[in-house]
């Protein structure tokens, strides 16, 4: 059967700033060297020391205007990427005018190729002085940071088509103030819940401030929602830790901010099978470059469970592999979208996909080593050369305007 999409949905692709502008000196990120970093590799764990920063990137500060035509090339109505708080306010209460400006060229830009901007706030990154004086488990954090989502609106909301307030944040909560691997390196659960207060409501505030000047554009956040399954759906207590684990991962935060959501930013990426003895990887499944498990029916039952909890629309904020032979990605894309259109048909109200990523870039504790991109980047010459898998995924959209319902 043939994949059909609605009218309106968005093709696109996501990435964020830290990951690609390269030279973000001023940041919290720039200065955490990621020590001890466990990295995973295809069949088994190795330990590496991962000690660089973001560098240089893939110069997208630079070199936008040639990414953007790699988007006009794939045929994307839509892109993804995120502000550089630490750019904008290098200085607290200090805004930058010409980073605005240059985001604004940026967003301009976009539109003049009809490309939808999807646009995040803030992608864990913050600046220095946000961390030394503060940090997200300290009240006042709240309203630095609601000023900096209100000078966005101020500033560029009349070039936002869609507004993600936070990436993920489950992972700078429980990496900042649990485990201690993202910045500020916190391992305490008080910091930690109230960091995770703070955030919403500081979440809450932005919200509101967008919907009264710029009613129009849709606001919410982004959830990195793992699937999780029990390894024996009759043991009691398999269903026991599958439920803890929804509760804590994919709930806790989300349920807070739930009534001031106008849709559900899905970033899918983890199938958890979980029980008594841990969590198993399932043997018949093949496995990405940082040993993720591929398993597209995962997005459908995604969807479906997203839906039927919270019945918001679903954006898919984000979906893609580390795979530098480009072994397997056209066919994941393939199978992903497959498995959308699916639950589309089913009623499942999806409007949009947006692969990770454009281009290789900068992996947080990974370093450079795993490869994200429809588009190769050779660090060297920050040569730009497009997978075969890029094509794949512009023959695919082509098809889906054919068969649009
Ligand atoms: C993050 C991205 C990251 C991607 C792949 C997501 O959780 O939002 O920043 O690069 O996963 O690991």
């Amino acid at each position: 059967m043939k994949n059909k999409f609605p009218k309106k949905f968005l093709f696109g692709v996501a990435t964020s700033s830290y990951q690609i502008e390269g030279d973000n000196f001023n940041s919290d990120w720039w200065k955490w060297p990621a020590r001890n970093a466990t990295h995973s590799v295809a069949g088994g764990e190795e330990e590496s020391e991962v000690i660089e920063n973001s560098g240089r990137a893939c110069d997208y500060w630079n070199r936008w205007r040639e990414d953007h035509q790699l988007l006009t090339n794939l045929g994307v109505n839509s892109f993804r990427l995120s502000l550089e708080w630490s750019r904008i306010e290098p200085k607290e209460g200090e805004f930058s005018q010409t980073a605005i400006q240059h985001y604004r060229e940026i967003l301009e830009d976009l539109k003049t190729r009809d490309i939808k901007t999807v646009v995040t706030l803030w992608h864990w990154v913050s600046p220095n002085w946000f961390q030394e004086n503060y940090g997200l488990h300290k009240k006042k954090s709240r309203e630095v940071f609601v000023n900096y989502g209100k000078k966005i609106i101020d500033e560029l909301g009349d070039l936002i088509d869609v507004f993600v307030v936070i990436n993920e944040p489950m992972m700078p909560l429980a990496f900042g103030f649990l485990n201690g691997k993202f910045p500020p390196g916190i391992k305490c659960p008080i910091k930690y819940w109230k960091a995770s207060r703070n955030l919403s409501k500081a979440y809450k505030e932005i919200y509101n401030y967008s919907k009264e000047k710029r009613p129009k554009i849709p606001v919410g956040i982004t959830m990195l929602y793992n699937l999780f399954e029990p390894n024996n759906k009759f043991n009691p207590i398999d269903q026991l830790i599958v439920w803890v684990a929804k509760k804590f991962w994919n709930e806790s935060f989300f349920k807070r901010i739930r009534k001031q959501s106008d849709y559900y930013g899905l970033d899918y990426y983890f199938h958890r099978k979980l029980g008594l003895f841990g969590q198993t990887q399932q043997s018949h499944l093949k496995v990405n470059d940082v040993g993720w498990e591929i398993y597209p029916e995962g997005i459908k039952k995604a969807l479906k469970e997203i839906w039927e909890k919270y019945e918001l629309p679903i954006y898919i904020m984000e979906n893609g592999l580390a795979d530098a032979n480009d072994k397997y990605r056209g066919q994941f894309i393939k199978d992903h979208l497959h498995h959308v259109s699916q639950a589309i048909t089913d009623g499942v109200d999806v409007r949009g996909y947006l692969h990770w990523s454009l281009m290789d870039n900068y992996e947080w504790l990974h370093g450079y080593a795993p490869r994200f991109g429809l588009v190769e980047i050779d660090y060297t010459t920050l040569e730009r050369i497009p997978r075969k898998s890029f094509y794949v995924y512009k023959k695919l959209i082509e098809e889906s305007k054919e068969a649009e319902f």
